[in-house]
C-alpha cells in the first residue's frame, strides 16, 4: 500500500507547510510525521515527503536529512526502541557496559530486534543529557545515571 500522511499528520502538515521561508525547513517536521505514522522512514516515505513539499526539494534532499540523523529509523523497530548514547560523556561513564549488558540480556546484537519484535537496541550519538551519563532513550523517555541494576529494573518493568 502506498504511504500517505494519516489524517492527523495531514492536518499538521497543512498547519506548518507555509510557515517556513525555506522549504528545506519542512523536511525534518515531515519526517517526524512519517515516523509517527508508521514507526520508520523508508524510501517510499522519503519520496512522498519530497513530493508533498514540492520543488525544489528532491528525494536526494530528503534522503540526505533522513540518513544524517539517527533519530529517524530507516527500518521497522520493536515496540521498545532502546537507544543507548555512545558519545564521549556516556562512553567514559560506561555506556559500553550498558550496551553489552542489554544485548546479552535480550540475546541480540546492537542494531537488532528481538524475535518477538518487542525490543530494538541501537547505539546513538549525544542525546543532550551528557550531565546524566550514561543514559539511554526508550521510545520518548530518557533514562539517566544508569548502572546495570537500574538497567535491569527498567527492562523488568517493560517485559
Ligand atoms: S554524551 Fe551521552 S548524552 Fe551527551
Amino acid at each position: 500500500m502506498t504511504y500517505q500522511f494519516s489524517e492527523k499528520s495531514e492536518q499538521r502538515f497543512q498547519q506548518i507547510k507555509d510557515i517556513f521561508p525555506d522549504k528545506r525547513s519542512l523536511i525534518i517536521p515531515c519526517l517526524y510525521l512519517v515516523q509517527k505514522d508508521k514507526g520508520f522512514v523508508d524510501k517510499e516515505a522519503m519520496q512522498y515527503v519530497a513530493n508533498r513539499i514540492g520543488e525544489p526539494i528532491s528525494l536526494a534532499h530528503v534522503y540526505g536529512v533522513a540518513t544524517f540523523y539517527t533519530m529517524f529509523n530507516k527500518k521497522p523497530v520493536g515496540k521498545y526502541h532502546i537507544q543507548i548514547c555512545e558519545n564521549i560523556s556516556c562512553y567514559i561513564m560506561g555506556s559500553d557496559d550498558v550496551m553489552r549488558h542489554i544485548c546479552k540480556r535480550l540475546g541480540i546484537e546492537k542494531g537488532e530486534t528481538t524475535k518477538d519484535k518487542k525490543f530494538t537496541v541501537t547505539g546513538v550519538q549525544c542525546l543532550g543529557a551528557c550531565g546524566y551519563a550514561p543514559m539511554m532513550q526508550i521510545n520518548e523517555t530518557y533514562y539517566e545515571n544508569l548502572d546495570l541494576k537500574k538497567v535491569d529494573e527498567i527492562l523488568d518493568s517493560l517485559e
